[in-house]
């Protein structure tokens, strides 16, 4: 017997590592598939949606919601299905002992799982509560060390200290109040736990007294429902995880659940080169607070049109509208022929080259900042880089090519970070189209030169349209549209538009006299 006992031990042991084991492996990987199922919806959601959300939000849905998931597996809600099975068991036994003491036990047992129902309820809406309370903390964090240098130019540590300290407050009052509930649930399955036994007492003892009962069986009764009802409350105590993690998994399948922008059927994927012409465009970001108005113009192969405007006249939304980063509500957009609306996303951004007013450099070498991972050699990464003159730089740089540039290119200067991005257009070789947000922002005069000439290398043998912020780019174009609060009021070459004495003439006057043109 006593080996027996012990092999009995050996195998429990055994058997209860297999058990962790596998569902640590299944936590892992429905984990490893979660995070990977949220990433690769992202990609696939249009800038809209990440003008809405913040990235707070965004951190601790791939991270803590994902981790809360596991909890069940971790948490053992998998160990609690046990738990039922041994409480059928001690039940169907009990009611073959006697059924009314059985049947006492039994309501108990109920009444402490509609207790714990009811308090778990109040559980899932607190963690929901705590939840967005993290994703607040979160975002706010990223915000804090993306701004960090305009806060500490603005003295506005302490401000931003105690900003902190009201989100900080708001996630502890969500913790307290999570764990208050818990706080009352334990004593309450305690209390409940104990009743049941006094209860038995009280009926089995007076059984006992009657001669209807014998002691034997009251102890039994005692003991296991004892032993029932811990599988019960330890079942709450489970379902307490479980409510977490269901609330969680609201959050993450509100997010996977929405259609992704990509979704909206348009699968044309070959574009014929052509005019691109913009028909009565209107656009909004939002409701009716319209950006373009009633925008009609067109761009003819070869031709160079450079567009200005006043800050906020719409001129970068132009651009965001026609490599579909938004859709425009009225009018349309026509590219060889075809509407964008049925163009397939990846197409028009693959054949139409755009640079950004603000280039963004991810953390890696410089040659992959150029190709962003795309498969070319470094032969042409490099040749990209010499044509745009970005080369000479690059060079000077410790490892060249092969150079770690930091989160958001915090290493390197905003003129060099435009001839990066001249240099990354210039690689992906775009063959129908060439958009170029001008920078805004002033460089000494010898990188405004070696820019300008860049430009005008980039834009060469190429339909292009620059949103021109300096002379010499204007002086380059064929033709200029003026953008005025959305609108384009007038059309034509340097010299008639200034003969004119209308908005560009008055633009020019103000914004661009006394800018230096490339010599
Ligand atoms: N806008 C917006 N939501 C965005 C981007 C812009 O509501 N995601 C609004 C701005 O408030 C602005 C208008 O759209 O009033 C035009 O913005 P934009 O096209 O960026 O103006 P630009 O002409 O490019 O101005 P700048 O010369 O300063 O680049
Ligand atoms: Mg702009």
């Amino acid at each position: 017997m006593a080996l027996l006992w012990f092999l009995v031990l050996v195998v429990n042991g055994l058997a209860r590592y297999a058990q962790l084991q596998l569902t640590n492996v299944i936590g892992q990987r429905l984990m490893f598939n979660l995070r990977n199922a949220i990433f690769a919806h992202w990609q696939r959601m249009g800038v809209a949606f990440f003008d809405r959300t913040a990235v707070g939000e965004l951190v601790s849905l791939i991270s803590n919601d994902v981790d809360a998931i596991n909890q069940v597996f971790t948490g053992g809600l998998i160990l609690g299905v046990g738990n039922v099975v041994s409480a059928v068991f001690i039940i169907v036994f009990l009611l073959l002992i006697n059924w009314s003491l059985a049947l006492l036990v039994l309501g108990m047992a109920v009444v402490m799982l509609v207790a714990a129902t009811l308090i778990t309820r109040q559980m899932r809406q607190a963690q929901r509560w705590t939840r967005s309370r993290l994703g607040s903390i979160n975002g706010f964090i990223q915000e804090a060390v993306s701004g960090v240098t305009t806060i500490q130019l603005f003295n506005a540590d302490r401000r931003i200290r105690d900003d902190f300290d009201v989100v900080n407050q708001e996630y502890s009052r969500a913790n307290l109040h999570s764990a208050t509930l818990f706080s009352i649930f334990l004593p309450l399955m305690n209390w409940l736990g104990a009743a049941t036994a006094g209860l038995l007492l009280w009926f089995g003892g007076g059984h006992v007294i009657h001669h209807l009962l014998t002691l034997g069986t009251l102890v039994l009764f005692i003991q296991f429902a004892e032993r029932l009802t811990t599988p019960v409350r330890d079942l709450a105590d489970k379902l307490a995880i479980f409510q977490t993690a269901v609330a969680s998994a609201e959050r993450i399948f509100a997010l996977l659940d929405r259609a992704a922008t990509d979704a909206d059927g348009a699968t044309t994927s070959v574009i014929q080169p052509g005019v691109l012409s913009f028909d009565h465009v209107w656009f909004a970001y939002q409701g009716e607070d319209w950006v373009l108005r009633d925008v009609s113009f067109e761009v003819a192969p070869g031709e160079k049109v450079a567009i200005v405007g006043a800050t906020g006249a719409g001129k970068s939304s132009l651009i965001s509208v026609l490599i579909r980063f938004y859709d425009i509500q009225k009018g349309t957009i026509r590219l060889g022929g075809e509407d964008i609306r049925a163009l397939d996303r990846r197409e028009i951004r693959r054949r139409i080259g755009v640079v950004f007013q603000d280039p963004f450099i991810f953390t890696g070498t410089v040659g992959h900042n150029i190709s962003l991972g795309e498969s070319m050699t470094s032969d042409r990464v490099e040749q990209a880089a010499a044509a745009v003159y970005a080369d000479s730089f690059i060079r000077r740089l410790r490892g060249g090519y092969d150079y770690v540039l930091h989160e958001r290119g915090s290493d390197i200067s905003t003129g060099q970070k435009q001839l990066l991005s001249f240099a990354r257009a210039f690689a992906f070789e775009p063959d129908i189209l060439l958009v170029l947000d001008e920078a805004t922002a002033s460089v000494d005069p010898e990188t405004e030169r070696i820019i300008q000439a860049s430009l005008l290398k980039l834009v060469a043998g190429r339909t292009s349209i620059i949103i021109a912020h300096r002379l010499s780019t204007i002086e380059h174009a064929d033709r200029i549209i003026v953008l005025h609060k959305g609108q384009v009021v007038e059309t034509g070459t340097h010299s008639e538009l200034l003969a004119r004495q209308g908005v560009y003439s008055r633009l020019y006057e103000l914004q661009y006299k006394d800018r230096l043109a490339a010599p």
